[in-house]
């Protein structure tokens, strides 16, 4: 993302897929997607855009769905809150989740393009496969939208929604520092790090952005990662799988850690985290003797929150997948209007071929102390049944 444009960039929407009775008033979906798009950075979920409201023009037709896969948890949250916004204005729909296996994702698009979908939303299961099968999407006319994950190496992307990962990775590492307070303590305190799928740019960025606050740390001596895995490559967990990164951590206690303490894990999603816990509750951690570390998560997923509330996990961040969802069936519905966004080119991200139209959303911190306010009174993702049984 090129922070330094401040301008706002006018997005014209070029799609020739122009629907019966469409109208061309904006309004509504303009002013909501730019308020969404500079929500403010205290944590606070912004309104989604909504297309359906105050507009004369209608949409029709079908849209194809593609999520990663089913195994991580929140995609098919993600895909249900996507179908009903888009029901709710009038388009049908078709979900496919990939079972993370590229070919699967590519011939899903492949199809559906075949079929005559007017838009795809696209979580990648490989952000840098799908420039062919886009290119023959965009010749068809078809409005491709870039989801959670930023497809790379290609223009045929017509808007990219997400949470902002950078902040993501730092508020995970700031976490750490406040929770050991490096501010005072010296140290030093141990700590290891995992971060996602190598083929998702999230990882990347969530790593960058953990190590902005960390490095200065590590670099002094206060925070050391014993194994000496600090780099993508070297912490990367393939799917962001719970098991592969319970493997790891094992790899790692064994390796590292037979005599020694560890303090912190940076992880940057909850399914990993939990991962790492069930390496560690294995080796007798989570007693008073020997407590868990700080370990960061990301996500809102019923597990990892039930993991905040009975304090396994140290924190995570909130990502409002309805919100998110509402976002690209919002954009999907003014694009295939042929409607004009304007948005914040200062939040576009870079994805190789150019900057791509974004819509940031803010992730939301939350731990044990506020757990309750943020995933069930602000929000009412989920109940207090859900969490506490
Ligand atoms: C990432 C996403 C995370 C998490 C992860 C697991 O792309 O940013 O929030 O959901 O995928 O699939």
């Amino acid at each position: 993302m090129k922070k330094s444009i401040v301008l706002v960039l006018v997005v014209l929407m070029t799609v020739s897929m122009l629907l019966a009775g469409c109208g061309n008033d904006s309004t509504a979906s303009e002013s909501a997607a730019s308020q969404e798009a500079s929500a403010s950075a205290t944590g606070e979920s912004a309104p989604a855009a909504d297309a359906s409201e105050g507009g004369t023009g209608t949409v029709s037709g079908k849209i194809g769905i593609l999520m990663p896969s089913v195994v991580v948890a929140r995609w098919a949250d993600d895909a249900k809150s996507m179908e009903e916004a888009a029901k709710a204005i009038g388009l049908e729909t078709e979900v496919q989740f990939a079972d993370d296996a590229i070919e699967t994702q590519v011939m899903q698009i492949e199809n559906m393009v075949t079929k005559g979908y007017k838009a795809l939303i696209i979580c990648p299961v490989n952000a840098e496969a799908l420039t062919e099968v886009l290119g023959k999407a965009k010749k068809a006319g078809v409005t491709v939208i870039s989801y959670d994950r930023l497809i790379q190496g290609t223009e045929d992307v017509d808007y990219y929604v997400t949470f902002d990962n950078i902040k993501v990775g730092e508020v995970c590492g700031q976490y750490i520092v406040d929770a050991l307070d490096l501010e005072t303590n010296q140290g030093p305190f141990n700590l290891e790090i995992f971060t996602g799928d190598i083929a998702d740019n999230n990882a990347k960025m969530t790593l960058e952005g953990g190590m902005n606050i960390l490095q200065p740390y590590i670099d002094n001596g206060q925070l050391v990662v014993k194994s000496g895995q600090t780099t993508l490559e070297q912490t990367a967990t393939k799917g962001w799988a719970t098991g592969e990164a319970q493997n790891r951590m094992d790899n790692i206690m064994s390796g590292f850690y037979t005599s020694d303490k560890l303090d912190a894990i940076f992880s940057t999603y909850g399914g990993m985290s939990l991962g790492c816990i069930a390496s560690l509750q294995a080796l007798g951690y989570g007693t008073d003797e020997k407590p868990m570390p700080i370990i960061t998560a990301q996500d809102g997923e019923l597990a990892i929150v039930q993991a905040v509330a009975n304090g396994t996990l140290s924190m995570s961040l909130f990502k409002d997948t309805r919100a998110l969802a509402k976002q690209a069936i919002d954009l999907t519905a003014a694009s295939l209007k042929g409607e004009t966004v304007e948005l914040d080119a200062s939040k576009f991200y870079d994805n190789g071929a150019f900057e791509v139209p974004t819509v940031l959303l803010d992730p939301i911190p939350f731990d044990k102390s506020n757990l309750d306010k943020v995933m069930i009174e602000d929000s009412g993702y989920w109940t207090k049944e859900d969490i506490y049984g």
